[in-house]
């Protein structure tokens, strides 16, 4: 299966592509987590996309095709693939469509996670990251045991960079403007499906499972 998870940001695409990969055996493809850990490792992928992220602007399109061929070309992708941010604007999904053509395996299916503004802002104002190990909480949904330290290494749990409030709300405005407009693009494909993202993480995949299966 070659899926997309599209969605603004917070919307649950990381959280429900880890999902679908553990179900269905596809590795799960963030253009967010490959950033996030280039910049980690201070290589010259991680210092070109730093400031855009910061600035929560999108990272220049030749630089995010390139490192998905790359990605798309490993053995692991043969079976298929979940794409979790990805593509972010037409020149991206133009760019996806040529490189899959390429490879003769069409996308099956790219399914949007529809969240109101004001649930996704609660979401990422409660994320928080250990900034040794990277593990995930959400104060109000997945909280550590003791407050603002790791359950698994002890880590200090910060605030992603580009959850602060305000980058937030740039993120939001830079999706509906070059994202969104991609729902145009997939629909005129008929590989286009929403799903409601708001519920619990179980609810919201019985919700993704069934649009995949149905
Ligand atoms: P990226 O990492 O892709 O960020 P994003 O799309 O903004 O996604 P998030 O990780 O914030 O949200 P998500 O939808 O994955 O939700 P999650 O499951 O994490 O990109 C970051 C930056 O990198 C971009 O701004 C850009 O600069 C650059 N970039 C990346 N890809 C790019 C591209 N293709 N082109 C150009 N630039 C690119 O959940 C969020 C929170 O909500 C978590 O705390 C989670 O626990 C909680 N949560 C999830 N589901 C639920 C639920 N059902 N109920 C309650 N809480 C929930």
């Amino acid at each position: 299966m070659r899926l997309v998870l599209f969605g603004p940001p917070g919307a649950g695409k990381g959280t429900q592509a880890k999902r679908v990969q553990e179900t269905f055996g596809i590795p799960q493809i963030s253009t967010g987590d490959i950033l996030r850990e280039a910049r980690k490792r201070g290589t010259e992928l991680g210092c070109q996309a730093a400031g855009y992220m910061d600035r929560g602007e999108l990272v220049p399109d030749d630089i995010i095709l390139g490192l998905v061929r790359e990605r798309l070309s490993r053995p692991d992708c043969g079976d298929g693939f979940v794409l979790d941010g990805f593509p972010r604007t037409l020149v991206q999904a133009e760019g996806l469509e040529g490189i899959l053509r390429e490879m003769g395996k069409p996308l099956d299916r790219v399914v949007c996670l529809v969240v109101p503004d004001d649930v996704i802002v609660r979401r990422l104002s409660a994320r928080r990251v250990c900034e040794r190990c990277g593990r995930e909480y959400n104060l109000r949904t997945r909280p550590p045991k003791r407050d603002e330290t790791c359950d698994l290494c002890g880590g200090r749990l910060v605030q992603r960079s580009d959850d602060r409030p305000e980058t937030v709300r740039e993120r939001l405005r830079v999706y509906r403007e070059k994202t969104e407009p991609l729902r145009a693009f997939y629909l005129e494909r008929g590989i286009w499906t929403e799903v409601d993202g708001v519920g619990d993480v179980d609810e919201v995949f019985g919700r993704i499972r069934k649009a995949l299966e149905g």
